[in-house]
This record gives C-alpha cells, sequence and structure tokens, in this order.
C-alpha cells in the first residue's frame, strides 16, 4: 500500500456563525495547502483559509452536485500524496449526517493519514439561536437525531418513524423540508398528537436565519403556503414552546 506524504484533516465548519468554529479548525485552516469544501460553509470561515493554499468547492446541494462522492475521495488521496495538510471542511460536524464516516473509512483503506476535528452541529446549534433548549428537566429527557431524506436506493438502513415517535421527547430532523408531508403524518401514525408542536429553522446561526412554527397537523401547509426552504432543521416536541419565551434572548449575529 502506498503511503502518503500529508494528512487529511476532515474538519467540521459549524452551523454557519464563524465564531462557532473550533480553534483547531481555524489553526488547520491557517496552515493548509489544500482546502476541499462544502456548500454550507460559510464565506467568513472559508475567509481564514491560508491565502497561498488551494481551495477546491466539493460542494452538493439536494440535486446539484459539484463533485461526486467518489471523486471527492479520490482528489483527497491525490492531494494527500503530494501535500502536508489537506482540509477537507465540511458543514456542521463531519461525523453527523456529513458522510465523515465513509470518508475517514476510504482514506484509512488507501493508506492516507487522517484525523477528525469535530464541530458544532446544525441540530444543535439552530435550534439554540432559535430559542429552543433540546432538553429541559420539565419537558425532554430524550433527543433522536434522524434524517428526513431517505435516498432512493436505501444506501441507509429506512427510518423507523413510528419507533422514534414513541421512543424520543425530541425529536431533530436534519434534511426534512422535501419530506415533511410524509415525516409528520408518519410521526403522527406512530402515536404522536397532532398538537404536537414543530419548528423549522433555515440558514441556523446565519444573519438570514429564519423561523417556522407550528404543529404537527400545520406545518406541512404553512412550509407551503411561506414557500420555505432548505437547508432547515426541524425540531418537534414540547421543548419548541420554549421559543416564545427564549427566542428574546437568541445571540446576535
Ligand atoms: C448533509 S446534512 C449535513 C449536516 C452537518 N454535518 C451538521 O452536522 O450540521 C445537511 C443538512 O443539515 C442541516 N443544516 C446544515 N446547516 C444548517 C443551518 N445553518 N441551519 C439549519 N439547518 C442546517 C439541514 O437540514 C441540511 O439539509
Amino acid at each position: 500500500m502506498q503511503h502518503s506524504i500529508g494528512k487529511v484533516y476532515l474538519v467540521g465548519a459549524g452551523p454557519g456563525d464563524p465564531g462557532l468554529f473550533t480553534l483547531k479548525g481555524k489553526t488547520l485552516l491557517e496552515h493548509a495547502d489544500v482546502v476541499v469544501y462544502d456548500a454550507l460553509v460559510s464565506p467568513q470561515i472559508l475567509a481564514m483559509v491560508n491565502p497561498q493554499a488551494e481551495r477546491i468547492n466539493a460542494g452538493k446541494r439536494r440535486g446539484r452536485h459539484s463533485l461526486q462522492q467518489t471523486d471527492t475521495t479520490q482528489l483527497l488521496i491525490d492531494k494527500a500524496h503530494h501535500h502536508a495538510v489537506v482540509v477537507r471542511l465540511k458543514g456542521g460536524d463531519p461525523f453527523v449526517f456529513g458522510r465523515g464516516g465513509e470518508e475517514m473509512q476510504d482514506l484509512v483503506n488507501a493508506g492516507i493519514a487522517v484525523e477528525v476535528v469535530p464541530g458544532i452541529t446544525s441540530g444543535i446549534a439552530a435550534p439554540a439561536y432559535a430559542g429552543i433548549p433540546l432538553t429541559h428537566r420539565a419537558y425532554s429527557s430524550s433527543v433522536t437525531f434522524v434524517t428526513g431524506h431517505e435516498s432512493a436506493g436505501k444506501y441507509r438502513p429506512e427510518v423507523n418513524w413510528g419507533a422514534i415517535a414513541q421512543g424520543s421527547e425530541t425529536i431533530v430532523v436534519y434534511m426534512g423540508v422535501h419530506n415533511l408531508p410524509y415525516i409528520v403524518q408518519q410521526l403522527q401514525q406512530g402515536g404522536l398528537a397532532a398538537e404536537t408542536p414543530i419548528a423549522l429553522v433555515r440558514w441556523g446561526t446565519c444573519p438570514q436565519q429564519q423561523e417556522l412554527l407550528g404543529t404537527l397537523s400545520t406545518i406541512a401547509q404553512q412550509v407551503a403556503d411561506t414557500e420555505f426552504e432548505a437547508p432547515a432543521i426541524a425540531v418537534i416536541g414540547n421543548v419548541v414552546n420554549l421559543h416564545r419565551i427564549l427566542a428574546q434572548c437568541r445571540p446576535a449575529i
């Protein structure tokens, strides 16, 4: 097996607000030879990249792929054979619905040195900036993070929405806007009341953050009426009611 001269760092860029980026991530960007970044990485964080570094946009948004996953992995392998510090910069946390685990496996299999630098995931940060704590002693002792985007090839195991409805007091859905009518219907079939509160937080922690509050029975129509779009996090459960009181303390972005 060929060994790399460099190392790939899988770095989480956090949810958008550059103030939430880690010191370790910033230091790596300042010393990077190559940075391969995703679509949801904020411009202020890209501004931290070493001006001499090569920058490659591997960004993908729903239906718009800049680079195929296998191309991205091959690119990282090639760059690590020629450069000391290769940063793979991903939105949020690389290991939370970010394919970081798969990329790391492929790099390890190719004999490339690799390390992960966690980031703050949008599923925690976006609700927080909307005044929604995911747990609260009076309302919720459990949280589930789940993807709302089940790929057509069933690459991921199918989500058991009924079990999630029964098993968790707070549910945080990533990539759920597109499938929202199906998700809210499945959760109600699984036993959640139609009046269960839900919040959608779009572009959480970014200057353009937007929130939409409703219930499981109303939210799909509200999304259609307001043309609310991804990227957004959905939070479901009684903690959402705290938004009314706590949103006034939201951080300035
Ligand atoms: C492919 S997943 C990547 C998640 C990322 N690894 C993380 O930890 O946040 C992309 C989804 O994350 C969510 N997302 C990412 N950034 C967001 C933000 N600033 N506000 C709200 N949702 C966001 C959306 O649900 C989006 O469709």
